[in-house]
């Protein structure tokens, strides 16, 4: 059995504009765990107060997985890291640091002697905190592999039982990958209680392919994450990982112990809560991974599916009967719906999701997938509390207005206020969120706008989804949903200005209302 590490919640989320909030990240946790992933590394705590909570979070909650926290090769990191898996019931601190000449050179501008050094002092104290420890050697595909097998040699003699080989920059191709992992196992000389595993990288479209590789090498785990998520071209996508093992036994004579037929579902809310969309054509879990256009491949799919069809949509969980709820299916159903969706939400979120239900019902008429998995986005996107909450709006626009598109926005504060102001615009979106920074009065920018419709018919509800930044430096994200678009993309606003009041109590700061204001 190959071991899967899944880290769409650390490495996933370094992907450029990804910005989870607890709540979101024990969501992804939560469907990891469901489908049988061995380790969910959460993040890496010592990096801001935000990744510590949110590590916390999900090794509080999380049962099944072990969880993983990234460290680098330093005593606070590593004490930080063991505070944050403290409620886990199994845990690891993955513990690295750079081993390649231009790392050490230009990065860490250290010694191979001090590299190694840290590595002898590091593991040990990390083993003295955590039962099962991970090492790291960064950028190892473009290091000297005698120096490797020295410094994974100390690690194990340190206490680490997993031995990571890292591609971190995707420069390995297969056969050397592969290659590296033999000569590595030999020259370390490990027992069978040591575990090699494998971080690919996919800068050159290799990263599959060397995870691969690795396998045939000696690696007994693979790291990847959920759609191949993370910077630059991404991590090893878990999905392809899972799905190559199993149709291809035959070569490799392993499996993994996740359970296929959820990776739709866990691809699809990754998605929608990272807010970066599935290309069409992704492999496994791709919009278009099961249509079949063209005649030629139509006449032999009706023959026998086998003709152009390796995997079958049942596998991976892409058949799933589209159910069409309405204003009559009652909470059970609707929670039910929503689990088989990829969201498990406690009690107190599955409400404010079905009040939302229930509100859109009195707009549409029937309700599909995509606006059930856009309702419980913005429910585990938006904050618990709410310093702003939108009370009634006037949008003016169309090509007789007068002097351009106007808004007239109403907020009410948590402390009962009810604020107006009304702005121009040059679009009705732009005079709502002008309107509303007149009255929040907060240095925000906004860093990412986007809207969506939640499926093909000209009744669906617009989805939209912000990102902004407050001068502080701290970014937050929003979403909201409803038929009428320029609401949903108030409410999205909303949603990201209340998220960051909470941000902000989390780090300590003060907002102040006074900041010039921009959008
Ligand atoms: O790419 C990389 O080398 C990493 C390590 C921290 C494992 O992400
Ligand atoms: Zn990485």
């Amino acid at each position: 059995m190959v071991k899967i590490l899944d880290t769409t919640l650390r490495d996933g989320e370094q992907a450029a504009n990804v910005n989870l909030n607890p709540a979101e990240k024990l969501q992804i946790a939560r469907q990891l765990a469901a489908m049988g992933i061995d380790v969910i590394e959460a993040g890496f705590p010592s990096a801001s107060p935000g990744d510590f909570g949110c590590v916390k979070a999900v090794a509080d909650e999380v049962r099944g997985p072990t969880i993983a926290a990234l460290a680098r090769a330093r005593e606070e990191d590593i004490r930080v890291a063991a505070e944050s898996l403290a409620g886990a019931a199994s845990r690891r601190i993955h513990v690295f640091i750079a081993a390649s000449p231009i790392h050490l050179r230009h990065k860490l501008k250290m010694s191979r002697e001090e590299v190694l050094d840290a590595v002898r002092k590091s593991i040990p104290l990390a083993k003295s905190l955590c039962p099962e420890v991970q090492f790291s050697a960064e950028d190892a595909s473009r290091s000297d592999p005698d120096f490797l097998i020295s410094l994974y040699r100390a690690a194990m003699t340190g206490g680490a039982t997993i031995l990571n080989i890292t591609d971190t920059v995707g420069y390995a191709m297969p056969e050397e990958f592969a290659d590296l992992f033999r000569r590595l196992i030999a020259g370390i000389g490990a027992g069978p209680e040591i575990t090699f595993s494998a971080h690919c990288h996919n800068d050159l479209g290799m990263a599959t392919a060397n995870s691969l590789a690795a396998i045939r090498g000696g690696a007994g785990q693979i790291e990847a994450t959920l759609n191949g998520l993370g910077e630059r071209g991404g991590n090893a996508a878990l999905e392809e990982i899972v799905m190559a093992l199993r149709t291809r036994r035959d070569i490799y004579q392993s499996d993994t112990g996740v359970d296929a037929s959820r990776l739709t579902a866990a691809s699809r809310l990754a998605a929608k809560l990272i807010g970066i969309a599935i290309p069409p054509n992704k492999p496994v879990v791709g919009a278009n991974a099961f249509s079949h256009e063209s005649g030629i491949h139509q006449h032999g799919m009706l023959a026998e599916r086998s003709t152009y069809e390796i995997i079958r949509a049942e596998e991976v969980g892409a058949d799933a009967a589209v159910i069409v709820l309405g204003k009559h299916s009652g909470r059970h159903a609707f929670g039910e719906r929503l689990e088989k969706l990829g969201y498990s939400l406690p009690s107190w979120q599955l409400d404010k999701a079905f009040a939302g239900f229930k509100r859109l019902c009195d707009e549409k008429k029937e309700i599909s997938d995509g606006d059930l998995e856009a309702l419980a986005a913005e429910v585990v996107s938006a904050a618990p509390e709410r310093i702003y909450t939108l009370g009634a709006y006037e949008i003016n626009c169309g090509n007789r207005v007068p002097g351009g598109p106007t808004a007239w926005v109403a907020l009410k504060t948590n402390d009962g206020r009810e604020i107006c102001d009304a702005a121009v615009g040059n679009g009705p979106v732009d005079a709502a969120y002008i309107a509303m920074q007149r009255i929040i009065r907060l240095d925000l920018t906004l860093e990412k706008f986007s809207i969506g419709a939640t499926s093909h018919s000209s009744d669906a509800a617009g989805e939209a989804q912000v990102t902004v930044r407050h001068a502080s430096g701290i970014s937050v994200s929003g979403r909201g949903i409803s038929t009428d678009t320029v609401k949903a993309c108030i409410i999205a606003y909303l949603s990201a200005v209340n998220n960051l009041y909470m941000a902000a109590a989390a780090k300590n700061i003060k907002l102040s209302p006074e900041g010039k204001g921009n959008r």
